[in-house]
């Protein structure tokens, strides 16, 4: 304003220079808030952040108004990490009744500040602005402030992920997927993406969902078919006799040398009488149901014109790459469709398997061994704040297991010596459900005696008898086992199962045969022993079974973020 005092107006100008030299949090880089992390998670927990300017989003996770209404304190998360942010907003800047809801989803601007003294906070935030609220009606919200049971939280997976267990098991999840990377790709293996859809089963153990559109388009034809009725076979007869008709309308024109424009306009006519009838004769074709030859479902008519299944392991095709360009690895969703209602099996998991070229069972249990102790060192680097949660939650001993398992070489034992050990065991009073003897597949209660009880340490049980274990494991000198591996690890129990391939054709093709398995379906994979065969070996790690054995969390449905088991595919 032109008649504004010149004092007034200087002091204007003083108050908005020091508005912009209060600091500001950098907000992240690709959303409009700084993440919380970065405030609670620096070494100091914030405090040195005091006095700057702040914006932070999260959901609300315990809100409480006081000072008779005055103020409300909120404990916010955004998921960066397991800490909430408090803050405090007056009455004056939002309604304080739509912000304290367990639930609700706030955006707040304000002023870092330092806690009065004898609060457990580093920093809290004084909030001068309510940029946004996501309201929650308390009454109907599905995850009240009480505590909250594992088993519950699966009825609602979409909500679940804003409770603080499966949020910190999701950055755990994350961080084990980085390492993973970062391991396998520190040591030089290329990451190849393998099918989900296959036509091999890699297990042989015919475990596999089937993938065909057969049944949905048999639907499709039902449905087609009650709405628009076939044509009848006079119709097909009618349409016969119109072409014949036409066609001979063609022949006379020619012979009486008709001008070229007749004789155009009437193949023309028989074109499209032609095309009428063989709309119609595919259309005669359609039968309800799912197409059949001789007396079998008629896969030909499939969408990929064979049978199609879901993969149950990267394997096979991983050795594709391994034969060619050595070190390799996949990671990816894998599916089985056994009737396995235990805590340590889901119908999709997913698997990390490295296929190494020019190495043997013992560069495979080298490999597997420092991996599985990366990973655990990777924990307790990066995520030491979401295992300090798990440790306080679900299992007292997971930090301490971490710790061995990075510092600790693994047992490494036959199975022939793992058998002699349980039968040992049983005449020393042991009682298994499971009878032990050789040639038995161990079954998980004898995995777990041996690392838990036993050991007390990761176990790598190698050379298993070749009548329990899959087609493509290479023979040993014996005859009578093959060159398998699994790591069993306290908590889990098989945690990893690997081999070395047969490298051998002879041996290899005899192996299918011996097994029972036709030959056709594997020339592929024979072709990769007729042309430049290696000797190499690979393994499979269980991604969900690494969590369990991490967290302690004793369902493997818990760590995946929607579990697949019989009976359940929520969303
Ligand atoms: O021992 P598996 O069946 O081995 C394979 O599939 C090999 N083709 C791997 C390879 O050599 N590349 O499975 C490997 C691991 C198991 O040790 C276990 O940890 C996990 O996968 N696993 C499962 N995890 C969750 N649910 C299931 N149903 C699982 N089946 C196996
Ligand atoms: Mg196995």
């Amino acid at each position: 304003m032109s008649d504004q005092p010149p004092v007034a107006q200087l002091a204007a100008a003083t108050l908005s220079d020091a508005a912009a030299a209060v600091a500001v949090v950098p907000k992240h880089e690709f959303s409009d808030r700084v993440p919380i992390r970065s405030i609670l998670g620096r070494p100091d927990g914030g405090s040195g952040l005091a006095g700057q300017r702040a914006r932070v989003g999260g959901w609300v996770k315990t809100g409480r108004k006081q000072g008779s209404g005055s103020f409300a304190f909120l404990e916010v998360n955004d998921g960066s990490c397991p800490m909430n942010l408090q803050v405090i907003v007056d009455s004056a800047v939002a309604d304080l009744g739509l912000l304290v809801p367990t639930g609700t989803c706030v955006a707040l601007e304000g002023v870092l500040k330092a806690p009065p003294e004898g609060t457990k906070q580093k920093i809290e935030l004084r909030v001068e602005e309510v940029v946004h609220v996501g309201p929650v009606d308390p009454a109907k919200y599905p995850l009240p402030k009480t505590k909250l049971t594992l088993e519950f939280l699966r009825d609602v997976v979409h909500l679940r992920p804003k409770t603080n267990t499966i949020s910190a098991v999701a950055r755990i999840r994350n961080a084990l997927a980085y390492a993973t990377h970062t391991f396998f790709q520190k040591h030089g293996f290329l990451y190849v993406h393998t099918p989900i859809i296959t036509t091999s089963d890699c297990e042989g153990a015919g475990e596999m969902f089937q993938v065909t559109t057969l049944i949905s388009e048999a639907d499709k034809a039902e449905k087609e078919l009650i709405k628009n009725p076939p044509p009848s076979e006079a119709e097909i007869e009618a349409a016969k006799l119109l072409v014949k008709e036409k066609g001979e309308a063609v022949a006379q024109l020619k012979s009486a040398k008709a001008s070229k424009a007749d004789i155009t306009a009437s193949v023309a006519e028989l074109t499209k009488a032609k095309e009428k009838l063989s709309k119609l004769e595919e259309r005669f074709k359609l039968k309800p149901g799912i197409p059949q030859k001789d007396g079998k479902i008629d896969y030909d008519h499939d969408f990929f014109a064979r049978q199609a299944f879901l993969t149950v392991s990267g394997q096979l095709q991983v050795e594709t790459y391994a034969c060619a360009i050595s070190s390799v690895y996949t990671f990816g969703p894998t599916f089985r469709a056994e009737q396995s209602h235990t805590s340590r099996h889901l119908a999709e998991f997913w698997m990390v398997e490295p296929e190494i070229a020019f190495a043997d069972l013992k560069d495979d249990m080298n490999c597997a061994e420092a991996y599985v102790r990366f990973l655990c060192s990777w924990l307790l680097d990066n995520c030491l704040d979401d295992m300090e949660f798990m440790a306080k939650n679900f299992d007292k001993t997971c930090i301490d297991r971490l710790r061995m398992v990075a510092s600790t070489p693994f047992e490494r034992i036959s199975y022939t010596e793992a058998v002699e050990i349980l039968v040992d065991s049983v005449k020393g009073g042991k009682q298994f459900e499971n009878k032990v003897e050789w040639g038995i597949d161990l079954a998980s209660e004898h995995e777990r005696y041996l690392t838990e009880v036993k050991f007390q340490k990761p176990v790598i049980v190698y050379n298993y008898p070749k009548g329990i274990k899959a087609f493509y494991m290479r023979l040993n000198d014996d005859s009578k086992t093959v060159a398998a591996m699994d790591v069993l690890v306290p908590k889990v129990g098989e945690l990893i199962g690997g081999s070395q391939r047969e490298e051998r054709y002879d041996v290899i093709r005899d192996r299918i045969l011996e097994m029972g398995l036709p030959l056709d379906p594997y020339e592929w994979y024979l072709d990769l022993r007729r042309y430049g065969t290696v000797k190499h070996c690979g393994f499979g790690l269980g991604f969900e079974r690494m969590i369990l054995f991490a967290t302690g969390i004793d369902n493997i449905r818990d760590v995946i973020p929607f579990p697949r088991y019989p009976g359940r595919a929520d969303l």
